[in-house]
This record gives C-alpha cells, sequence and structure tokens, in this order.
C-alpha cells in the first residue's frame, strides 16, 4: 500500500460574470479566479484491498461516492483503466463549506493530481484539467491554481501572471447559498453592472493591485446581498480598516476584502470574530 498527499487550495473569485444560460442548462461564465493559502490536505491509501472509503474531519460533508473527491478517484480510474485495489481518501478539512471557495473542487482537484503522479503523470497538468471538467464546473481551475481567466461552464482556464501578492481577510457567515437557486436566479434579474475583465487583465499585467482592486466584481454579489444584508456590514468593516476591495466569492456567502497590509488584516479579523467565527486570514499561492 501506498500514502499519497497532496494539498487542495481554495479559490477566489476576483472576478465573476454570468454570460447566460445555455442549452445544458448550465451557464457561461468569465471569471479572474485566484487560488489562496487555505487548503485541506488530501491523502489516499492506494491499495488498501479494501472497498473505497472516504473519511472527512468536517461533519455535514458525505462521504460516499457523491463526494467530489470520491467522483474525480472514480473518474481518473475509469479514464486510465486503473484498478488501485482500493482507496482511502481522507481529508482534513479546513476550506469553509457553502461558502463559494470552492472546497469540494479543490479536494477534487488534489486527488487527480496526486493520483496521475502515482500512476507516473501519464495525463498532462490541461488533460487532467479537462477530466476535472468532468467531476464539477471549478475542478478545472483547482487543478491548475495560481491566477487565471475561466470561461465556457468552467472548464477553459487559461493562466494569467500571478496576482500581486497581498493579504485576503475572508469571512464566512453563518448562512449558505444554493448555488443551483442562484444560477436560476441570475437568469430573471437584469444584471446592472458586469466585471471588465479585460482591465482585470490588464491590471494583472501591470502588476498594479490597485488597479486589481478596482476591478473586482461578481454579478452574484447584489443579488445575495439584497437578501442577507449582513454581508454589507461584513464590507463596512473591511472597507473602514482600508481594504482595497470587498465582495463576496463564487455562489457565496463568504466575502473576501484585499486588505492594505498584514495589520489591518488582523484589525478586521479581531473586530468581525466575535459574531463571525469562521473568519480567516490568507495570500495568494
Ligand atoms: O458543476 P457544479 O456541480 O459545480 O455546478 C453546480 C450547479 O451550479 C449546477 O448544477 C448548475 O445549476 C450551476 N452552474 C451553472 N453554470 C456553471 C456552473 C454551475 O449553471 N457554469
Amino acid at each position: 500500500m501506498t500514502t499519497l498527499y497532496e494539498s487542495a487550495f481554495a479559490k477566489l473569485n476576483l472576478t465573476l460574470d454570468v454570460l447566460g444560460r445555455r442549452e445544458d442548462g448550465y451557464h457561461d461564465l468569465r471569471s479572474v479566479m485566484q487560488t489562496i493559502s487555505i487548503r485541506d490536505d488530501v491523502e489516499i491509501d492506494v491499495g488498501t484491498g479494501e472497498p473505497w472509503k472516504l473519511l472527512c474531519s468536517a461533519e455535514g460533508i458525505p462521504t460516499d461516492e457523491c463526494n467530489l473527491a470520491w467522483k474525480a478517484a472514480k473518474v481518473y480510474c475509469e479514464a486510465l483503466h486503473k484498478d488501485p485495489e482500493g482507496l482511502e481518501i481522507r481529508i482534513l478539512k479546513r476550506i469553509p463549506s457553502g461558502a463559494g471557495m470552492g472546497g469540494g473542487s479543490a479536494d477534487a482537484a488534489a486527488v487527480l493530481r496526486a493520483l496521475n503522479r502515482h500512476y507516473g503523470s501519464p495525463l498532462s497538468i490541461g488533460a487532467l484539467a479537462e477530466l476535472g471538467a468532468e467531476v464539477g464546473s471549478d475542478v478545472p481551475f483547482c487543478t491548475i491554481c495560481g491566477t487565471a481567466m475561466v470561461e465556457g461552464r468552467g472548464e477553459r482556464v487559461r493562466k494569467l501572471p500571478d496576482l500581486p501578492d497581498c493579504v485576503f481577510v475572508i469571512c464566512k457567515p453563518d448562512f449558505s447559498v444554493s448555488t443551483p437557486e442562484l444560477y436560476q436566479k441570475i437568469d430573471t434579474v437584469a444584471i446592472a453592472q458586469r466585471p471588465d475583465n479585460r482591465a482585470m487583465e490588464s491590471a494583472l499585467l501591470a502588476g498594479d493591485l490597485g488597479a486589481v482592486a478596482e476591478n473586482v466584481w461578481n454579478v452574484f454579489d447584489p443579488i445575495v446581498t439584497s437578501d442577507h444584508l449582513e454581508l454589507n456590514y461584513i464590507k463596512s468593516i473591511c472597507n473602514s480598516y482600508g481594504a482595497l476591495a470587498q465582495q463576496m466569492t463564487g455562489s457565496g456567502s463568504a466575502v473576501f476584502a484585499i486588505m492594505p497590509s498584514f495589520e489591518y488584516g488582523a484589525v478586521v479579523c479581531n473586530m468581525l470574530k466575535d459574531n463571525y467565527p469562521q473568519i480567516f486570514m490568507a495570500k495568494p499561492v
């Protein structure tokens, strides 16, 4: 038996635009995504000689074939005709669930990378990401990591220059949002403001963190905020301590802020931690 170890990094959506509904029911997106230093640890025993098993340190997460990490292992083994002769996947969870931070997708991507390495890297990272699209829309990006423009349903990932070094504060409120319901809702509302993804790309090319911050925008943010005004409270605290930008990530409910320094980030965490125990500081990775 061999044990594999892999890190699963959370993501933030620096921009998120929903371009329209597709015939398959999914939506075409355009999003600049960024992986951050909040991570789950994934361990895989290969060759246990037992039926497949998944363990997770957090409650409320499926531990059967519904878990994206399990699905990823299945998709990989089927695509490459591998029989691992028993797998045990263990996930040490740190990425908050129902946050829009891609926790399940990050775990799935880590499983793909780990198994591919174990079998001698038969797939390139691009081919591995393509396989990830069968598991979930955010899996291709989570396979590649870094800073990237993500398009289509999530399967088209183009690397961008690294985000300049910065400090994020991320605050996960107590409620969660149903992603499918939010996508349904956005079909029924007029989107008043969209991100300027070209300007975001130029800002990244120039390595200009101020310009990056000016272009942070997520079309889901106003929709979720109108139902959950506490997001405005979180953003106002970040803003009053000098945040360069504050915005919800993905379909929520976590809000992130780009802070001008570690010190100001720590102050915001202190201000919010009593009402919001799920508060984190992170860096881009
Ligand atoms: O692919 P994933 O399982 O992450 O997507 C969750 C749900 O989000 C889908 O069932 C769909 O309702 C919605 N979605 C979408 N368009 C995307 C990504 C997700 O409509 N590009």
